[in-house]
């Protein structure tokens, strides 16, 4: 099954036990909220799951919802993690309880989407000082013939400091190549796949609980880790959602394994939050767009300097607006591209200038640091990046 069919099968399931299909929205949240950027498929629900007025749609929901998380950043490039991605959501609003949801995900996992019940895993909210272990939770897995493992920690899912929350139960597919071994704590190839949230608290400033007037199920599964279990590759990247950036990229640029990764997974995500309107700058999400767009052009420029991202195959542009279901422009978003290229590269020749009369081996102060950022342009973390390179990098970059 390609993206789209699986996408299909996933909403489809969901439609035929009542649910309706809710529009996906925009990375960037509406309003003036603390958050960034949309993180979880339930962020544009968090109203009506915390006890607010009754969804125009109804009680029971689907959908897919485009995402980024900057936590996870530290980890693009593995196997299965990337700064954006799709969330396939499905969402009880004080309907059906947590053990229906966990049935019915057993359900389309194994007998829909074919994965074998021995390459499954389940955790479970084991207690803490507040509250006991989630035992409905344990019961159904144990029904289903699912083997559990308990956690504290792992199994609670909030929305921030504040605000809706509860235990969850989280199911996990085996990645290895052998037969499962371990459980998800102990082994990593036990890769998590669907998360279902018993949402039925709030908290709230002092860090009390509160119990929500209406209990809910929030659940949310990658969309591009669960074609990496149903299309059998050992990793994201491997997916059919990747398979264009995997041809175009090489075909201008030769880097590593690991940086082609990065590199696909960074102008991913720039392309869908350019899409979403956000333009690089120097805070906010305009910084978080622009730093990926920075350590795109540093792995590439180490690779070939003649190569520009004005390159890019429109084909790519469109096939990842398209994915994420957004009707930006790709040429705008070229240019873009462009711009913020042509400016970093006179940002490092500059930087490269300034940098060349302190000398080798030379360690800033935070005095030095601020002295370049206000009167040189230079930021900080551009200033360690240049004085970290080899020579030969920094020659290849200036183009000498
Ligand atoms: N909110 C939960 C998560 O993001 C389940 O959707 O994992």
């Amino acid at each position: 099954m390609n993206v789209a069919e699986t996408t299909r099968t996933f909403l489809g399931f969901f439609q035929d036990r009542g649910h309706q299909v809710i529009a996906g929205g925009s990375l960037v949240p509406p309003g003036d909220g603390p958050v960034l950027f949309t993180a979880a498929g339930m962020h544009p629900l968090t109203p009506y799951l915390d006890g607010g007025p009754p969804h125009p749609q109804g009680r029971r929901l689907t959908g897919l919802q485009r995402c980024l998380r900057t936590t996870d950043l530290g980890e693009v490039g593995d196997e299965r993690h990337l700064t954006v991605f799709q969330m396939l959501g499905s969402w009880s609003l004080g309907d059906y309880g947590g053990p229906q949801s966990l049935r019915w995900g057993f359900e389309l996992i194994t007998e829909i989407l074919g994965t074998k019940r021995d390459r499954l895993y389940a955790t479970v909210f084991g207690g803490d000082g507040q509250l006991g272990p989630d035992l409905a939770a344990q019961r159904t897995w144990d029904e289903l013939g699912v083997p559990v493992e308990l956690t504290t920690d792992d199994n609670w899912w909030s929305n921030g400091p504040t605000g809706p929350c509860g235990p969850d139960s989280e199911l996990f597919a085996w990645t290895g190549d052998g037969p499962p071994q371990g459980r998800p704590t102990t082994d990593e190839r036990w890769m998590e796949l669907w998360n279902h949230v018993t949402m039925r608290f709030r908290r709230h400033g002092d860090g009390r609980l509160e119990p929500l007037p209406r209990p809910n199920v929030d659940t949310g599964m990658g969309l591009e880790r669960l074609l990496m279990i149903t299309q059998g590759v050992p990793s994201v990247f491997g997916t059919d959602v990747f398979r264009p950036w995997m041809t175009a990229l090489p075909a201008l640029w030769q880097p590593d394994d690991l940086s082609l990764r990065l590199i696909a997974d960074h102008l991913r995500a720039s392309i869908v939050i350019i899409g979403d309107g956000v333009r690089p700058s120097s805070t906010g999400r305009g910084y978080v767009l622009r730093r990926l767009l920075r350590r795109v052009l540093t792995m590439l420029w180490r690779t070939d300097r003649s190569r520009t991202l004005g390159e890019l195959p429109a084909g790519l542009l469109e096939h990842t607006l398209a994915q994420f279901g957004q009707d930006g422009d790709p040429e705008l978003i070229r240019g873009i591209l462009g711009d913020e290229e042509r400016r970093f590269a006179e940002l490092m020749t500059r930087g490269h200038k300034v940098l060349a009369r302190f000398g080798r081996g030379w360690q800033p102060t935070s005095q030095d640091l601020s002295y370049l950022h206000q009167t040189h342009g230079l930021p900080p973390d551009l200033v360690t990046e240049l004085l970290g390179e080899p020579g030969e990098t920094r020659s290849r970059v200036l183009g000498r």
